[in-house]
């Protein structure tokens, strides 16, 4: 896989002039009646009905495609395909009990008290709120191979936690008690709750509206930022030697996160586009400001003692940097002007550089090992 390029920058926010307004309501494709009691849903379906949301052609006919880009990111995540099990972490045992230092202890043990919180929520976002909105087969196929990942992503952490032997209740409640994890959920929670419900009325501009925002925070913010860059104090024990396997399982879930941000920037640039939406730069900016400051209090208290090679106010300014480059794949400005990239490292995690190793060291045979292909 390259390293992560910027999309093309189309503005989204010129959408209005370019797509006709949405009028009037149309039936959702999964609410059609079934064969034979409407004429009309015998007749082949034209991909052109197919829409985001409010779609009208048959949700169960994958194609013709109306967005052949959708089943090319589908075909791009299966070959990324491992297991927690197959990467070595006898290593890690030994550096986490022998060789961290109670501060690096912190950071690692925090951070990932942080990430499993955050991947039951992504799988539970993407295959509860978003899914059941979508009205194309091919949207919907890739965010069921997405469902999936998160709960991959859960599984790595838990293999983490039990082979470096952490406390199981003390670590899944820590984002219950320390405030600075509690934050980044709570907001993720609220954004989350604002489109969980089923049957929500897309034909209304408020709610449709809300929906957009809920996904753009969810593919820009907290995959394309918080994870991608969330992933870093580990990486940096990594540059030093230490928890090697952690780093390395990190560097698989990183490669399903780039996919993902990208999918749903995609998804929801086309959604702005379908439905003539203009986004509320108030409510925008909020977005970014909210975002911003959870993260800066998450990296004060991650980093409350200085790290070889990583501090608070990298990981702030890198959080920065990447949510303008978030910013132009959505076609909106940068919301942190002058942002630098202070991690030039970071994005060359993507591409797992250790794969020779990784074969090496690989403890199963995996039986589609030989169609990977890494890029
Ligand atoms: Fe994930
Ligand atoms: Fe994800």
């Amino acid at each position: 896989m390259a390293p992560e390029t910027e999309a093309p920058a189309r503005p989204v926010t010129d959408s209005g002039k370019a797509t006709a307004p949405r009028t009037p309501p149309i039936p959702a494709a999964n609410a059609l009646p079934p064969l034979g009691e409407d004429p009309a849903a015998l007749a082949p379906i034209d991909p052109q009905d197919k829409r985001v949301v409010g779609g009208r052609a048959d949700i169960n006919q994958l194609a013709p495609f109306k967005y052949p880009w959708a089943w090319e990111y589908f075909l791009k995540a299966n070959r990324n395909h491992w297991t927690p099990l197959e990467i070595n972490m006898a290593q890690d045992v030994q550096d986490y009990h022998h060789r961290l230092t109670p501060a690096e202890r912190h950071v690692f043990e925090n951070v990932l008290a942080y990430l499993t919180t955050s991947d039951i929520l992504a799988m539970r976002n993407i295959g509860l709120a978003v899914m059941e909105k979508m009205t194309a087969p091919e949207l919907q196929i890739y965010q069921a191979r997405q469902v999936y990942e998160e709960s991959l992503h859960t599984w790595t952490y838990q293999h983490c936690i039990e082979t470096l032997n952490l406390d199981q209740r003390e670590i899944y409640n820590r984002y219950r008690v320390v405030p600075e994890i509690h934050g980044k959920i709570a907001l993720s929670n609220r954004r989350l709750n604002a489109v969980l419900r089923s049957g929500l009325d897309m034909g209304n501009r408020d709610t449709l509206h809300e929906f957009a925002l809920s996904y753009l925070f969810f593919a820009g913010i907290f995959e394309g930022c918080w994870f991608y860059n969330g992933f870093t104090p580990i990486f940096a024990l990594q540059r030093r030697g230490l928890m090697k396997g952690t780093a390395e399982q990190l560097q698989y879930i990183m490669r399903d996160e780039v996919l993902h941000c990208g999918f749903g920037i995609r998804v929801v640039r086309q959604l702005i586009q379908e439905e003539d939406l203009q986004l509320d730069p108030a409510a925008l900016r909020l977005l970014w400001d909210e975002a911003e400051a959870a993260e800066s209090a998450y990296a004060g208290y991650l980093f409350q003692e200085p790290m070889l090679g990583y501090s608070a106010d990298l990981h702030r300014e890198q959080f920065r940097f990447i949510a303008n480059r978030r910013a132009r794949q959505l076609g909106l400005e940068e919301p942190f002007p002058g942002a630098a990239n202070v991690v030039p490292w970071l994005d060359e995690q993507v591409n797992l550089r250790k794969e020779k190793n990784f074969f090496e060291t690989r403890v199963t045979e995996y039986q589609t090992g030989g169609a990977l292909n890494w890029e």
